[in-house]
């Protein structure tokens, strides 16, 4: 049986209640939502609703028609700045962004737009003092990753959103790695626009992701089209979300999300996040206790459920072959599309061996894996 230990990726496997939502949305439903007024495109549009309602609670959005579906965070990022950015306007950013966010950023940049990087520490820890000495009066927009897909670092958002506000600028969360594991309350935090994968935490299928807008910020649209309203003009709706989302919805994959969604909800996030962060800290204590390993992020503090680790000697590409080719287990190695991270941390440009559970991993599994590498390191394969 293959152990899977890249769920930072992409969770695997899902829950059973997500199969059987897309498997029905794809029979009995499985056409374009809204666009017809028969009862099957509205019960398609039913799910749409129920789902972008479900999130919005979840989040914290007020108004759920300030929550689109894109097919992942990197289109909500890429939505958001694309729709928001223009040349002269002042970036604040990090030292630790996945390209998620680099990439987008970067080419704002060759734009006109001026972007500020703020150094993290070698731990990968973004401190509130170097934020607000980067963040200016007139700086637009400051954007960062809630937690590292690297480190794990969970970085001070609620601190970060409160320097931007008091500044008039606008906040956005990369939440990539924190939906679905820490709570997120958009209205609370004061978030103006949340990028998040529904693939990852929230137990969604691959192609889902969301992005929340906050209320009065309008946004320019990268895609206009088809929204199944105001036909007959050939001006792209001002009307959210069918300004931001063009095209044919995937019904049965949003199903799948809201089935997802559904069963953090009963299954209680809080003890979803208890199950992860007692194998993180297995992880933690089995990798620290091997002689030569380097594991990154602080030593202590909260923690998202990525672990990343090199061990002196071994390159982390072969470690990670090996743990696939003799053990089955599926970790990751390498950048991590994060070339800054390591930069930062001090693992450029070999990367680190990442590891990281989700909450249908058991203790034994994760005592397999580490059995594995001790092995690996004692020579034996
Ligand atoms: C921190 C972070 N941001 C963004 C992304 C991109 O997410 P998606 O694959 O949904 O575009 C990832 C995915 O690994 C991530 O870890």
């Amino acid at each position: 049986m293959s152990l899977f230990l890249d769920n930072a990726a992409t969770s695997f496997p899902k829950p059973e209640s997500v199969y059987r939502a897309m498997d029905a949305a794809m029979r009995e439903v499985g056409v374009a939502p809204g666009r017809g007024g028969y009862r099957q495109s509205l019960a398609a549009a039913r799910i749409v609703y129920e789902a972008r309602s479900a999130l919005a609670r979840f989040f914290g959005v007020r108004d759920s028609s300030r929550l689109i579906f894109t097919h992942s965070a990197t289109e909500s990022i890429n939505i958001a700045l694309n729709g928001l950015l223009k040349p002269g306007d002042h970036v604040v950013s990090t030292s630790v962004e996945h390209n998620a966010l680099l990439r987008p950023l970067h080419l704002m940049r060759t734009r006109g737009v001026q972007v500020t990087f703020v150094q993290a520490d070698h731990f990968g820890v973004v401190s509130e003092r170097e934020m607000a000495k980067a963040i200016r009066p007139g700086t637009r927009l400051v954007a960062m990753a809630h937690c590292s897909n690297v480190t794990g670092v969970v970085q001070p958002i609620a601190e970060t959103a409160r320097l931007a506000r008091e500044a008039g600028a606008l906040f956005l969360v990369d939440a990539a790695q924190s939906a679905g594991f820490l709570p997120v309350d958009v209205g609370a935090i004061g978030i103006d626009l949340l990028a998040a994968p529904g693939h990852k935490g929230l137990f969604g299928p691959p192609g889902t992701g969301i992005l929340t807008v906050a209320e009065g910020l309008r946004l320019e649209p990268l895609l206009v089209g088809g929204t199944g309203g105001n036909a007959s003009s050939p001006e792209q709706p001002e009307e959210m979300p069918e300004r931001l989302e063009s095209g044919t919805i995937n019904t049965p994959a949003i199903a799948g999300l809201k089935a997802g969604l559904e069963f953090i909800e009963t299954t209680g996030l809080e003890t979803i996040r208890k199950k992860e962060k007692a194998l993180v800290d297995q992880l933690l204590v089995g990798l620290r206790a091997m002689p030569g390993i380097q594991v990154f992020g602080p030593p202590h503090g909260e923690r998202g459920a990525a672990v990343s680790f090199n061990a002196a000697g071994h390159d982390p590409a072969a470690l990670g072959y090996l743990l696939d080719t003799g053990y089955d287990i599926a970790v990751r190695s390498g950048l991590h599309c994060a070339p800054d991270v390591h930069r930062t941390i001090g693992s450029y440009p070999a990367g680190t061996v990442r590891v990281s559970p989700g909450y249908f991993n058991a203790e034994g599994e994760i005592e397999f894996f580490l059995k594995a590498l001790r092995e690996i390191l004692a020579g034996k394969r």
